[in-house]
């Protein structure tokens, strides 16, 4: 089938366009941390797809109109009817972002010394879970671990080992079980509707609560439309619909697919659970029916909401991953198998094999994107996940030493991603070049965010 994306620039704005020798000082400047770049020194800005995407007329009109009324707002009520029709939960709460929706519900579920399983935790849902005194533990399926298998859903959860840990002593320790979908730590790879449906018969039969992580839940529904036997006819409203109600809520940053700047909610259908969330909602997020969300971005949700789910606009950026991951691949970079939509994860190990995990070769490649191309990206490797000691050596590596180049949604054209596969290409021509890099500074907690590095 032909597509093309169904939008088209109205409004644009400047993409800074800079030199070898000012990348080289702002790279420097920055500590070698693609967190402290000034965006004004980025040319593409692959570093998230959270809170970037592209909003539209529709989208802008909606939030002109927006009302910002305390209680019962209009806002709201716009933003709790987008969500329900999706979702079916009786119970919706606005928050204003994913981590805050995390914290809300896990501070209502998870008590000091519980365990939280998952496919795979995102990094601030593993630290709200841990904040609670709690254990997030990660139950991968086998298959995530072979980068290079096309097996379609890595994104799954061991079932396996789920029923494992439900059956053993451990059970009574479990206060939820959490499915991330698409699974973000985990490559970008999808969850299938079998496997989601099949952990969530385990839970209801040990009684255990199980909710989505969604914040890329259309993504998610299109990858189980075009992998998953019997759902080729399905829309992806159905199939997101299907996930929602296979589980007893969900929370989700509304940044992602929501396409808006900020946002996100929990959706529950216990009313007992939702109403000591909303208790906790109303103490520190703001009162329900705003969550902590400005009202215009509750009408870009609401609005958002509808755009994402368009078999078009999904189908035009699964083409554009799949593009990149194949110029990447051509240019003799591999990457995490198959190409999921939200971002490519490359190999960085496998590209620079005279950098050793200690001399963070995905920090490496993610540096020279930077310095050759302007690309902003992110390291998921030993400097992400591994564990240093006090000199700031590397002590345990990472499993793999990857690269996330993460696709905000409506950004960036065809020529952008052909620009970032030419420069990626250059690199891989002389990888051998490419310089590794040492700690220099690491503070404790949140370590990504703020560490200093240097060229060894
Ligand atoms: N869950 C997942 C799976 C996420 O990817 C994110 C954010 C969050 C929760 C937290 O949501 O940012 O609204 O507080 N992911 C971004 C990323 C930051 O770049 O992957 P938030």
């Amino acid at each position: 089938m032909r597509t093309f994306p169904p939008y088209r620039a109205q409004v644009v704005a400047a993409i800074p366009v800079t030199t070898r020798e000012e990348r080289e000082r702002a790279l420097a400047e920055a500590g070698y941390n693609a967190f402290n770049l000034p965006a004004n020194r980025v040319s593409i800005d692959l570093l998230t797809d959270s809170g970037t995407g592209a909003v539209s007329t529709a989208q802008e009109a909606a939030a002109a109109a927006a009302d910002r009324s305390y209680a019962g707002s209009d806002s709201f009520f716009r933003f709790r009817n987008a969500l329900s029709e999706l979702t079916r939960y009786p119970h919706i709460l606005p928050v204003h972002q994913g981590r805050a929706a995390e914290r809300v519900l896990f501070s209502s579920v998870l008590a000091a010394g519980q365990l939280s399983i998952s496919n795979t935790h995102f990094d601030t849902t593993r630290a709200n879970v841990e904040l609670l005194g709690a254990e997030a533990r990660d139950l991968p399926c086998a298959e995530f671990w072979d980068l290079d298998s096309h097996e379609p859903f890595k994104g799954n959860i061991d079932l396996a080992a789920l029923e494992k840990i439900l059956t053993g002593e451990e059970s009574g320790r479990i206060g939820q079980v959490l499915i991330t979908i698409t699974n973000n730590g985990g490559g970008g790879q999808p969850v299938s509707m079998a496997n989601l449906a099949a952990a969530s018969k385990l839970c209801r039969e040990h009684g255990k609560r199980i909710f989505l992580d969604a914040a890329r839940f259309a993504e998610n529904a299109w990858l189980v439309i075009q992998r998953e036997q019997g759902y080729a006819d399905k829309t992806p409203r159905e199939v997101a619909q299907e996930a929602f109600g296979l589980v007893d809520g969900a929370v989700a940053s509304l940044k992602k697919d929501g396409i808006s700047p900020m946002g996100a909610f929990i959706g529950l259908t216990d009313p007992e659970l939702a109403q000591r969330c909303e208790t906790n909602l109303i103490a520190t997020e703001g009162f329900r029916t705003y969550g902590g969300l400005g009202a215009h971005d509750l009408d870009r949700v609401a609005q958002g909401l509808q755009e994402v789910l368009d078999p078009h606009y999904l189908g035009a950026r699964t083409a554009d991953a799949a593009r990149l991951a194949q110029q990447a691949n051509e240019a003799g970079v591999d990457l995490v198998q198959p190409p999921g939509i939200h971002a490519l994860y490359l190999n960085a190990g496998r590209l620079l094999p005279h950098l050793p995990p200690s001399r963070f070769p995905g920090h490496a490649l993610a540096c020279q994107l930077y310095l050759e191309g302007g690309i902003r990206c992110v390291e998921l490797g030993s400097l992400y996940l591994g564990t240093l000691d006090e000199n700031n050596e590397l002590v345990t590596p990472a499993p793999f030493e990857l690269v996330r180049i993460a696709l905000p949604r409506r950004v960036y054209t065809q020529a952008h991603y052909d620009y970032v596969a030419e420069v990626l290409a250059d690199i891989a021509k002389n990888p051998e070049r490419v310089p590794g890099y040492r700690v220099v500074e690491a503070p404790a907690t949140l370590r990504h965010f703020n560490l200093r590095m240097a060229p060894a």
